[in-house]
């Protein structure tokens, strides 16, 4: 079994375990769940009639009270009226701080889960089991959690890191091909921003093969977000570099009322926008986009831009969270596996709007 420690400081410190059955293992589960007298699972309609039985019976001989929330399986679900439910069911059931929220599902359940745990009662006890890889790699690590609004795309979370996160790499079987390697543009991010050993093997290997060293791979991701957020928790600066490809992709998920495209199916175009981006003005070397938009390829991932107009990207943009009065802090590739942030200015934004839209399709 992997095991990687995120410290942040003193206060926060906690450990994700990566492994195959981690539900069969008794050793483990014991001292983690023995603890906690009440749990609600939050998970989505999929999820739910595929792995939740098991997750219950796995737990059940250590808690005795066990509630579930289930969601319906749609980005839409990350609502704040759903949150509200949640913490509404919660209290109805007299959950204290220190009984636990456990998240079972992809990204869309770890965010709002995690939101309502850091909320409820100022933060009560919180486990992530991922059942995707894109959550597996990324969203349940690192403590950002969030629910969208009409006004955009995570508008309002808070960071709460959890007590600790099961990656059990046996739930990942039952996600389809493509399901299963969309979450790779995740993969290819850490790949860009500050590992290029990965993207060799992620260019160099078979998916069969990559497939069968799933672990290994998320191991690698999992050590490269922890080591990030010990540095930058509060999302300031090194952190920011997370967000590689994520401006546009935010864009274009809200543009499309996050049912077009999935998260990591926008954070591929993304990513390949800014290459372009990174190219054209000389930030990166020339070719470098020809070798992101094969990668994507091999996962199956588009790269380019859907129809959107300029004003509507920009009023998007104009209102994502990074900006500030000093412009929009954006994470550009200086090469694979190099990355730095550089400031965009509103003129800026807008010239980007204009050139790139038209280019990109
Ligand atoms: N908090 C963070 O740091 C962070 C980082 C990256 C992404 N995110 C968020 O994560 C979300 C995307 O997450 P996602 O890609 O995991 O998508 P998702 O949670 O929407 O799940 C995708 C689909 O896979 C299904 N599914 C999940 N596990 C399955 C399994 N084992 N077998 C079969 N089907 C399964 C779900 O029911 C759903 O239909 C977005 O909301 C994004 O904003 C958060």
């Amino acid at each position: 079994m992997d095991c990687v420690n995120v410290g942040i400081d003193k206060t926060v410190y906690y450990k994700i375990y990566i492994k195959d059955n981690i539900f069969t293992d008794a050793d483990l589960l014991k001292p983690l769940f023995c603890k906690y007298s009440k749990a609600m699972i939050i998970t989505d309609d999929n999820v739910r009639l595929i792995h939740l039985d098991k997750v219950i019976a796995a737990l059940k001989p250590y808690i005795e009270n066990i509630y579930i929330f289930c969601l319906y399986a749609k980005e839409n679900s990350k609502s704040i009226q759903n949150a509200e439910k949640i913490l509404a069911k919660l209290a109805d059931n007299k959950f204290r701080k220190d009984d636990i929220i456990i998240s079972l599902g992809g990204g869309m359940v770890s965010d709002i889960a995690g939101f309502c745990a850091s909320v409820y009662k100022r933060g009560c006890a919180l486990a992530h089991v991922p059942t995707t890889v894109l959550a597996q790699v990324d969203a349940s690590i690192g403590g950002k959690t969030a629910v969208n609004t009409g006004a955009g795309k995570n508008m309002i979370g808070t960071i709460y890191h959890p007590n600790f996160v099961l990656c059990d790499t046996s739930l990942l079987s039952t996600l389809s091909d493509e399901a299963y390697f969309e979450s790779f543009a995740e993969i290819i991010k850490y790949a860009l921003i500050c590992d290029r050993k990965l993207f060799e093997y992620l260019e160099n290997t078979d998916t069969i093969d990559i497939r069968n060293n799933i672990a290994a791979v998320i191991t690698k991701c999992v050590n490269h977000k922890a080591g990030i957020v010990a540095i930058d928790d509060a999302d300031n600066n090194e952190r920011l570099k997370l967000n590689f490809g994520h401006t546009i992709a935010h864009a274009i998920e809200k543009y499309y009322g996050y049912k077009i495209y999935s998260h990591p199916r926008a954070v591929g175009i993304g990513m390949y926008s800014t290459v372009l981006f990174c190219e054209n003005e000389g930030i990166c070397k020339q070719g470098t986009v020809q070798r992101v938009k094969t990668l994507l390829e091999k996962f199956s991932l588009e790269y380019k831009m859907p129809q959107i107009s300029k004003e509507d990207f920009y009023t998007i943009i104009a209102n994502d969270k990074k900006l500030s009065a000093g412009g929009l802090k954006e994470t550009v590739i200086c090469d694979i596996g190099e990355s730095k942030i550089i400031l965009l200015d509103d003129d800026k934004i807008k010239n980007i709007a204009e050139k790139y839209l038209k280019e990109l399709k």
